[in-house]
């Protein structure tokens, strides 16, 4: 089986939408990769997923080196991309540079994915340059949660839909190979798809940009999180599992010593 590259990612546009999910874990990225799913996230999401945390802001780079090595070697046809977590890549352009190497030499990813628009337009021009594949990531940016006050929808009034336009457009002349748009307006979602030659990939963003991407805890009911309003749950393996478990507590219980 041949991996998908980074020229096929950009050459789907307009052709194939792509099926992108979050995997975390070995197992789970085996079964997504066999399934078909085109590029598995390695998402800074696995600190509320995975860690049970309030938010993405205490993941740490070997966090997501760790969960990329155990998803890189479960991905025979999958892209990985690896999440750049919060404080890796703002502070300058080397750091950026020193982390994003981290997350494909002994993370083992294909790609890095950053937050952030048009201010992170040099940083993405460099790792592209020195042959990392950068994802981009606009609209709501939950590392930005407490300058944006929490996790609502963006670009409702034209102001804001403008400078998500602006930082989708400009982590795309940077060099980006598709951009991340969470939580936008469905219509400015489409427009930025259309005017944009690398391929949208949403997230609560309407149906018209050409990806989505969910996380899979969401799509599998393998969550006691809140699951957002957007996701229809194929599976409900909460129940799946919880049923499972209380079947072996009275089993055990049940066997005589
Ligand atoms: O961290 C993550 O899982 C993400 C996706 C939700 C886009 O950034």
């Amino acid at each position: 089986m041949n991996q998908i590259t980074v020229p096929q990612i950009m050459a789907s546009k307009g052709r194939e939408r792509l099926a992108v999910l979050t995997a975390y874990d070995f197992q789970t990225a085996s079964m997504l990769d066999e399934a078909g799913i085109d590029i598995l996230l390695v998402g800074d999401s696995l600190g509320n997923v995975l860690y049970g945390l309030p938010n993405t802001l205490s993941v740490t780079v070997d966090d997501m080196v760790r969960h990329s090595m155990a998803v890189s070697r479960a991905a025979k046809r999958a892209l990985v991309v690896a999440d750049m977590p919060f404080g890796s890549f703002q502070t300058s352009i080397p750091v950026a540079t020193e982390n994003a190497i981290r997350l494909i030499r002994e993370g083992g990813a294909h790609a890095v994915k950053l937050e952030g628009g048009t201010h992170m337009m040099e940083t993405v021009c460099r790792l592209v340059e020195i042959g990392i594949p950068v994802m981009g990531h606009v609209g709501l940016t939950p590392q930005s949660v407490n300058q944006l006050g929490g996790y609502k929808i963006r670009g409702i009034d034209s102001q804001e839909a403008e400078k998500i336009f602006k930082d989708a457009q400009s982590i795309a002349q940077a060099g980006a190979f598709s951009v991340v748009l969470e939580c936008i307006d469905a219509d400015v979602a489409d427009q930025i798809t259309r005017a944009l030659n690398i391929p949208t990939i949403g997230i609560g963003a309407g149906t018209g940009c050409d990806g989505e991407v969910l996380v899979i805890n969401d799509v599998l009911g393998y969550t006691v999180l809140h699951t957002p309003k957007f996701v229809r749950p194929l599976a409900n393996l909460r129940a799946v599992i919880t049923e499972a478990a209380k079947t072996y507590v009275s089993n055990v219980k049940g066997q005589r010593k």
